[in-house]
């Protein structure tokens, strides 16, 4: 049977953001993958996600921006861990931020709109990878961070569920050890 599906499922995997390069998806194929990963399972039909697109100048900047606020919440920050905060969002040629913009007086709980959300981002990686490109779903200190927020433009009620870098592979993406049915799948019995 053929279950092309199941196939793109089975080859998922992440490819780090340092082994992805140029070229990204161009303007239209990149509306194209935006425009099926947002079709989600979404409660309420509240569509509480947004995407904001960083590339070129933009994402320098933005990789730019974020180095000087870790410097400035930590000084001493390591030679080793500066050097990692300036070439974050060097890498990949796109990267895409999936926020959660979440309405707290709705009666779908939080926690379901934050999964919408992140059906979102998940849906970015798989499409991506069917399209022939990489990615890797990132989030680190900068997602929690409420200035970095704002710097994104986000108010109150709006945070980053993920830095989904995107680009060309320079590599097979390494495999890894995948969760065994066994351990993860029981019947239940009452
Ligand atoms: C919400 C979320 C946040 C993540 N943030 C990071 C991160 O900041 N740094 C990192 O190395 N991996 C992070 N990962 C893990 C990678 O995206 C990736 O899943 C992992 O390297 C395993 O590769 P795989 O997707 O092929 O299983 C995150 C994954 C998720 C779901």
């Amino acid at each position: 049977m053929n279950q092309p599906t199941l196939d793109v499922l089975n080859a998922r995997r992440s490819v780090p953001s340092r082994q992805l390069g140029e070229p990204a998806p161009d303007d239209a194929t990149l509306r194209r993958l935006i425009e099926a990963a947002i079709r989600v399972p979404d409660h309420g039909k509240l569509e509480p996600f947004r995407i904001r697109i960083l590339r070129g100048d933009a994402k320098h900047a933005f990789g730019k921006a974020l180095a000087s606020m870790a410097l400035e919440a930590n000084p001493d920050l390591s030679d080793a861990k500066r050097d990692k905060e300036q070439r974050r969002y060097e890498y990949a040629p796109l990267v895409l931020v999936v926020s959660a913009k979440v309405d707290p007086d709705s009666k779908v709980p939080e926690l379901e709109q934050n999964l919408t959300a992140g059906c979102v981002a998940y849906n970015l990686l798989l499409g991506a990878q069917a399209l022939g490109y990489g990615a890797q779903w990132l989030t680190g200190w900068a997602a929690y961070d409420r200035d970095v927020a704002r710097l994104l433009g986000m108010k109150k009620h709006e945070h980053v569920v993920g830095f989904i870098h995107v680009g060309t592979p320079a590599m097979e993406a390494p495999e890894r050890e995948r969760p065994s049915y066994d351990d993860i799948v029981a019947p239940w019995q009452p």
